[in-house]
């Protein structure tokens, strides 16, 4: 780890830049180039392995918001990606190789879960799911092979809280890398190279940019990760547009101040709807009665902007609710300045079956909130217009 010298809202607004007076602009320009022109051969070669070359093997205009992420989660370098999904596959492809076994945690991104189970097999690489919270049957699932612990804290939709330490002993214990999509978190929320793991990655399409207009991709970790990661992204060209890395700069501008509005306001709206007789039980890690609020107060500055709760009555209330809603609109995604409602059975858990579902805890009834900056007053009555329409009543509701 990099030692810190200015606090993460500092940071997020000045990071990654180079703050000596240079009489330059102030916003970082977008190189929106492909290519870049030199004066002759010799030169040439000096930049071949620089960020002026070719944009597929990096952009000055990368460069900063890379070393601004990194700075963010307390890493030697950050990459990049074209989405979260590139960032993770790349990685992995990256690092592991024909023979080695992973052990993820069960409650993972569907498009990671899918590509561990269905995509890695075909290169020789297994992977074992084992249930997010249960650390023996982490450790019962090691072999020999095993080269990775992949997690993912928050977990969507239940907001299931990782234990970064256990998961780092078991690792080293076992002499394994760590991989963690710390998405829902945010480096506001949680550095989770500050508990030990080696990878953090980012669906940067979320909180980082923070606005819904940009679908991006992040990881940093140590160099000598990270510098196969950046060979892979060159050859499977999973590299991010110069614009939108500048949109994402942007973004992370105002990441530390939508954070602590969007811990503010979740926590409030999970408070109200815990009390609320229309609802069964809300999912919000700072929530009292959360399965891990101890380890989630531990390692989180703030509970994050996602709120899910089961609504008292049947799936069709819940789809009722979510369409009354006038304030939080009904999109997949989260993590932008505007609240956004979903409903995962019908979204980030159309593809898993009834069955598994259930197991999982993901119930028809289930509502997912993506928090915004609004005024909480505002999210609060709507949420209170559209619940007087649905369910039934029962007191008081659980948090969980
Ligand atoms: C937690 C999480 N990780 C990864 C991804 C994939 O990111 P992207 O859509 O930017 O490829 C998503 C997308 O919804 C996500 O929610």
């Amino acid at each position: 780890m990099k030692p810190t010298q200015h606090r993460a809202e500092t940071k997020a607004v000045r990071g990654g830049v180079d703050l000596r007076k240079k009489n330059g602009p102030l916003s970082t320009p977008i190189y929106q180039t492909s290519t870049f022109e030199v004066t002759d051969n010799e030169q040439q070669l000096r930049a071949t392995p620089t960020d002026m070359f070719y944009t597929r093997y990096g952009n000055p205009t990368l460069t900063v918001v890379e070393r601004s992420i990194a700075d963010l989660e307390g890493c030697d370098r950050a990459l990049l990606f074209a989405s979260g999904m590139t960032a993770i596959t790349s990685s992995i492809l990256a690092l592991f190789k024909s023979g080695d076994h992973i052990v993820a945690q069960r409650d993972i991104y569907g498009g990671t879960a899918k590509f561990l189970a269905q995509w890695l097999p075909k290169f020789g690489i297994e992977t074992t799911f084992v249930d997010t919270t249960d650390y023996e049957q982490h450790e019962h699932a090691i072999r020999p092979a095993t080269k990775l612990l992949y997690v993912e804290s928050p977990t969507n939709p239940l907001l299931r809280v990782v234990d970064l330490r256990r998961v780092v002993s078991i690792a080293k214990k076992h002499n394994l890398l760590t991989m963690i999509d710390s998405t829902f978190a945010t480096p506001i929320n949680s550095k989770p190279a500050e508990f030990g793991i080696d990878l953090v990655m980012h669906s940067g399409t979320k909180y980082l940019a923070g606005h819904s207009d940009v679908i991006a991709g992040v990881v940093a970790g140590p160099s000598q990760l990270m510098e196969p990661i950046h060979q892979t992204r060159t050859t499977l060209g999973g590299t991010m547009d110069p614009h939108a890395a500048w949109l994402l700069l942007r973004g992370i501008k105002t990441l530390a101040v939508r954070v602590e509005r969007q811990n503010q306001n979740a926590l409030r709206i999970a408070q109200f709807l815990s009390q609320h007789p229309h609802v069964r039980r809300v999912h919000y890690p700072f929530g009292e009665g959360h399965p891990q609020r101890s380890v989630a107060i531990e390692q989180m500055r703030g509970g994050g902007g996602i709120v899910s709760f089961e609504v008292e009555g049947t799936g069709e209330d819940a789809r009722k609710l979510s369409e009354a809603l006038h304030l939080f609109t009904l999109a997949p995604s989260l993590g932008g300045v505007d609240s956004l409602v979903s409903i995962p059975v019908l979204t980030s858990h159309a593809m898993v079956s009834a069955e598994h579902r259930a197991k999982m805890g993901v119930s028809e009834q289930l509502i997912r909130l993506s928090v915004g900056i609004e005024h909480a007053e505002d999210l609060i009555a709507d949420l209170e217009h559209a619940l007087s329409l649905v369910g039934s009543s029962r007191q008081p509701a659980q948090v969980g």
